[in-house]
């Protein structure tokens, strides 16, 4: 591996061989999402306990200081909203030009496998994946299903997950489901879990990112279950133990209770 890519997924992935990423992009087909209405705000608490943020350029710009040494993942596929015809038809937003000028440590992309625009969206992870190898940026590929969150079983997951490495990502952002393992197994690029619409309670969270990880997933990819959550700080700290400590997902709910009852910062 060339020395930028290396640098760039070292900056990704820590020492551990694990990684917590906060995504915050999601205004760019939702538009204000509860809880990230103002993303500066929603960001600065939790900066300090994320190895990098998933973002947008107009986000990044309007509301991360360019001295924050925090890798970014730029998100770069777009183009719909969540009142248009259809959330698959993505194009690429952002140019490599753009992607260099922010210094970013990654570049992430939307595929939509088994919509009418798979094709499409395939071609462009790889040409995506072609404009980042040039210049030593790993592309993360997203296995996104749109509003039919129902998609989200091994079988599916799997198939997308392998398609995305095939094309040449770096690193592969899926949802955590049961027989996660068989998802695991089938992609030979490391796998990060997003966490989809908040869940009832924060221990349904430890608990699906506890077993994602025994499973070989190297980390996470987590955004409304933390900042929609009433206590994020409290919520991203307990995540951290499990993806770097090793802590159960009980332990996660003791740090989680006592830094939310301000017993511990
Ligand atoms: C939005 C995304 C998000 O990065 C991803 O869905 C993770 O966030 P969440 O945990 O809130 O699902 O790709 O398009």
């Amino acid at each position: 591996m060339e020395w930028g890519m290396a640098n760039r997924m070292a900056q990704l992935i820590q020492s551990d061989g694990h990684c917590l990423f906060l995504p915050v992009d999601h205004g760019y087909f939702q538009g204000p999402t509860r809880r990230l209405e103002e993303p500066r705000k929603t960001l600065e608490p939790l900066l300090p306990y994320a190895d990098a943020i998933f973002i947008t350029r107009g986000v990044l710009r309007s509301s991360v200081e360019p001295d924050s040494a925090k890798p970014i993942i730029l998100r770069v596929s777009g183009g719909t909203s969540i009142i248009g015809k259809d959330l698959a038809n993505e194009g690429i937003t952002t140019s490599i030009e753009e992607a260099i000028r922010l210094n970013v440590a990654a570049m992430g992309l939307s595929i939509f496998v088994g919509s009418d625009y798979e094709h499409e969206s395939l071609l462009n992870l790889s040409k995506l994946v072609d404009e980042g190898e040039k210049y030593g940026i790993p592309v993360m590929a997203v296995t996104a299903v749109g509003k039919e969150l129902e998609k989200r079983d091994a079988r599916y997951l799997a198939l997308c997950c392998r398609i995305a490495a095939e094309l040449g990502a770096r690193v592969v952002k899926t949802y955590y489901c049961e027989e996660f393992e068989k998802v695991v197994k089938g992609c030979p690029v490391p796998i990060v879990m997003a966490g989809g619409p908040q869940v009832d309670t924060e221990l349904e969270v430890f608990e699906f990112v506890y077993d994602g990880i025994q499973k070989g997933a190297i980390g996470v990819n987590l955004g409304r279950n933390v900042w929609q959550n009433d206590f994020p700080v409290a919520m991203i700290k307990a995540l951290r133990a499990i993806i770097h400590e090793n802590a159960t997902p009980k332990a996660a709910q003791e740090l989680y209770d006592s830094v939310k009852s301000g017993k511990q910062q």
